[in-house]
């Protein structure tokens, strides 16, 4: 078990298969990219099968999502997904992805024995999209979405964070055309994560805002709070369901003390928390051929390590060193 000094149990797994991305979302990245992870240094497909089987065997984690960067781009993922998918007991399996190539590989991801995706739409104009991510991919993330749902990884979710006046004007009509195409959507507040720093707190849009701008529209009432669990997401019902939206609000209503995640990053450090500044190295005692017992017990003690919550509220707060797309979300 996963458990840390406050009670919590991770039960939740996180793991980055890549820290390159094919978008430059101006809340993440900048234009030129940065500084990918050398190759040697990524965990390979073994590794990452042998510590996911380690985490559902022996660390009692249920749920494995696997995140990026841009996790399509990792060439083995639909071999990963089946060989995680074949583990005793099968935890449940979930893709965090922007959506480009995913119209192409959602049957087999599907038939390996992915359940379902989260994909990243910020906005139904090609052109706002240009702006936000800096490339002309918006029609590929519309088919990739439309694929997902028809290869019946569902429920597909959508994730959405809002720019003040880039985007922000957008969210009730996303929200109509998410019900029309029987998508879950969810908005997320912008949080400090992005590689240049730029985050100011009061360029965020706020779950509140959100909030009140959906009401121009649609009527909300909050979802029964036993239905949340450990879900990031705050759900109401749409004009009395059974539909529902999403606010992910990180920053003004955290939700730490329920958390239930660790993470794995592409090179093979755990990380108990997103804002974590400290990470538990797993690569080299892998690859110094350590039991999987050992490698139990590195693991545990990470997760015994995890503060009460982000930090984000203190004055003290400092960015995590590694930004948001080599995290994995
Ligand atoms: P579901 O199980 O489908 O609800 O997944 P999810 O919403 O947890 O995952 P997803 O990868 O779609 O992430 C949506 C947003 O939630 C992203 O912005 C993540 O960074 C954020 N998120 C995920 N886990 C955490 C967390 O532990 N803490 C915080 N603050 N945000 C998180
Ligand atoms: N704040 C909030 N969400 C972010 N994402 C990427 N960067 C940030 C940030 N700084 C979102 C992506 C994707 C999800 C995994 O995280 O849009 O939907
Ligand atoms: Fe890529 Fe996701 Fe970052 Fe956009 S937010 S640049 S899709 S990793």
């Amino acid at each position: 078990m996963l458990i840390d000094t406050y009670g919590r149990i991770a039960t939740d797994l996180r793991v980055s298969l890549t820290d390159r991305c094919n978008l430059r979302c101006t809340y993440c990245m900048p234009e030129e990219g940065l500084q990918w992870l050398a190759k040697p240094d990524l965990l390979t497909d073994d590794e990452i099968v042998r510590l996911v089987r380690i985490a559902v065997t022996t660390l009692g984690v249920t749920e494995v999502r696997f995140t990026g960067g841009e996790p399509l781009l990792r060439p083995g993922l639909v071999s990963i997904v089946g060989r995680c998918a074949a583990l005793e007991p099968r935890p449940r399996l979930s893709l965090t992805t922007n959506g480009i190539g995913l119209a192409r590989i959602a049957a087999s991801l599907r038939d390996a024995g992915l359940d379902r995706v989260n994909v990243s739409l910020d906005t139904l104009r090609p052109d706002v999209f240009q702006t936000l991510s800096r490339r002309k991919r918006h029609t590929d993330v519309i088919e990739g979405l439309h694929a997902a749902r028809d290869a019946g990884l569902t429920p597909v979710k959508i994730n959405s964070v809002l720019m003040r006046g880039i985007n922000d004007d957008e969210a009730p009509e996303l929200l109509a055309w998410a019900l029309e195409h029987a998508y879950q959507l969810r908005f997320i507040e912008q949080m400090p994560l992005d590689a240049q720093h730029g985050w100011q707190r009061k360029n965020m849009v706020t779950a509140e805002e959100i909030l009140t701008k959906l009401s121009t529209r649609f009527t909300l009432t909050p979802e029964e709070s036993s239905a949340r669990g450990s879900a990031p997401a705050e759900r109401w019902l749409v004009d009395g369901g059974p539909a529902t939206v999403g606010v992910i609000a990180s920053v003004t209503r955290p939700f730490c003390r329920a958390c239930d995640r660790t993470r794995l990053t592409a090179d093979g450090q755990v990380r108990n928390c997103l804002f974590a500044r400290e990470e538990s190295d797993l690569r080299t005692a892998l690859r110094a051929g350590a039991a999987d017992a050992e490698i139990a017990a590195l693991w545990r003690a990470a997760m015994w390590g995890k503060k009460a919550g982000s930090g984000l509220d203190d004055p003290s707060f400092l960015q995590p060193q590694r930004p948001m797309s080599a995290i994995g979300g």
